[in-house]
């Protein structure tokens, strides 16, 4: 949504992540497809600022992909910190994890490979952080089962929430109807902080505090 060198400006202006996060992020455009799914240095710069800014511990993530944002996120959270992240591609993840397994941030990370609706049913909050950037068919589930696991401080994020600006056209698709649910819903939660950053393909940022 900004030109590609102001874009470049901000990045290089920010707190970059690893080279390692970097060389997967590479490995990733070239060998998998579907590498227009990774968060960039960008999203990675503000989820680690967040990250920091609201001394977050615990993180859950939906949506691993090759463990890019994963990892990110761990470098950014103190040593007793911990990412649980959720997938349904056992390629994918397979490749997530031998990046991870390269990193000393790699240990804070714990991967569930299962639907994230099933996942859901399994894990317990609170979180502090929640990364959602899975199926957008689940996002509304998603941000209801967020909202009940939040810590009292603590954060959600969710990806794509201007899905390539479709969400100004209802009734085109269901992935777009599904983001619009979650969008409004969001926006109409009361005793909620909320702001829609039109940073890469929008990241919603809703917080109880
Ligand atoms: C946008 S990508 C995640 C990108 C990742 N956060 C990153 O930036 O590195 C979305 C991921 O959601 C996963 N996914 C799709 N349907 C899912 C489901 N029902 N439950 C959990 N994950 C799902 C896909 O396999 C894909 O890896």
């Amino acid at each position: 949504m900004i030109p590609p060198e102001i874009l470049t400006y901000c990045i290089t202006h920010s707190t970059a992540p690893s080279d390692l996060v970097k060389e997967l992020g590479e490995y990733t455009v070239k060998h998998v497809s579907g590498s227009n799914m990774l968060i960039g240095e960008m999203e990675a710069a503000v989820l680690g600022f967040l990250i920091k800014l609201g001394g977050v511990k615990r993180v859950l993530e939906l949506g691993t992909f090759t463990g890019y944002s994963a990892l990110a996120m761990a470098e950014q959270l103190p040593p007793e910190g911990s990412i649980t992240t959720v997938d349904i591609n056992p390629h994918t993840t397979k490749i997530a994890r031998e990046f991870w397994d390269r990193s000393p941030h790699g240990k804070k990370i714990t991967q569930v490979l299962k639907p994230g609706a099933d996942a859901l049913g399994e894990l317990t909050g609170p979180f502090d952080l929640i990364f959602i950037d899975a199926d957008k068919n689940g996002y509304p589930l998603y941000l209801e089962w967020a909202l009940a696991n939040l810590s009292a401080r603590g954060l959600i994020v969710t990806d794509n929430t201007l899905w390539s600006g479709k969400i100004l056209t209802p009734g085109g698709d269901k992935q777009t109807d599904s983001i619009i649910a979650h969008n409004t819903r969001a926006r109409t939660l009361d005793g909620y902080t909320k702001v829609l950053l039109p940073v890469r393909d929008g990241m919603y940022l809703i917080t109880k505090s």
